[in-house]
């Protein structure tokens, strides 16, 4: 790693507010040791494109459906991650699953947030308001948000943090997931950007030392 900030890809689908969490976290200091360098979207109509822009983020567009294969589509963001340098990749709302042909090229070098406790509501088919449907039909009373490692396995890698937020009486979908979104989701990806950054700044002063 040659400079001083790790350089950060997110990747995107929709909304964008956890991208926004990223952004308005490294604008207050608690990003510090990486730096939002490219936002990469599969949706050409995703809103977070739009925050990107606003933060002065370097955007591209990447579409599974105008890709023949998924190896196509995996290779066209490789190629993208390579051309900008970047060293630490975060899924923030991102709605296609990566095979081993690209989680193998990262390792720990993926984090993605998932809006439930897992291994609890996880897995493929449980993303964005599925998640709180789950939930809220299973009947817990306590969900959350968590921030993992992706390997091969979806929702499967190495958990980086958790955060608890209680289901209430009458909660629906989209009450629940805004409260997992504002009480963890918010609060736990910033922290473990930041964490897994410093992590890897680390590793490398002490390559450098040796
Ligand atoms: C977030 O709740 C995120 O945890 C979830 O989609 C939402 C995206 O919102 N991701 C998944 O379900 C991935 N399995 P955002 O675009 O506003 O950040």
């Amino acid at each position: 790693m040659s400079n001083e900030k790790v350089k950060i890809a997110v990747f995107v689908s929709g909304g964008g507010t956890n991208l926004q969490a990223l952004i308005d976290k490294q604008k207050s200091g608690v990003i510090t040791s990486g730096e939002i360098k490219l936002v990469v979207s599969n949706n050409p109509n995703a809103f977070a494109l739009e925050r990107a822009a606003k933060a002065d983020i370097k955007t591209a567009v990447v579409s599974r459906k105008e890709c023949g294969t998924q190896l196509e589509f995996e290779d066209k963001l490789i190629a993208l991650l390579e051309e900008n340098g970047i060293e630490l990749i975060v899924l923030a709302g991102f709605m296609c699953i990566l095979s081993e042909h690209f989680t193998a090229k990262y390792p720990k070098r993926i984090i993605n947030v998932h809006p439930s406790l897992i291994p609890s509501f996880c897995g493929k088919g449980f993303y964005g308001l599925k998640v709180h449907e789950a939930a809220l039909a299973y009947g817990v009373k306590v969900t959350g948000a968590t921030v993992h490692f992706v390997n091969e396995i979806p929702d499967g890698g190495e958990i980086i943090m958790q955060k608890a937020v209680e289901i209430e009486d009458g909660d629906t979908p989209e009450v629940l997931q805004k409260r997992v979104m504002v009480n963890a989701e918010w609060i736990i990806l910033p922290q473990a950007v930041e964490k897994v950054s410093r992590g890897l700044l680390e590793r490398t002063t002490v390559d450098n030392v040796r």
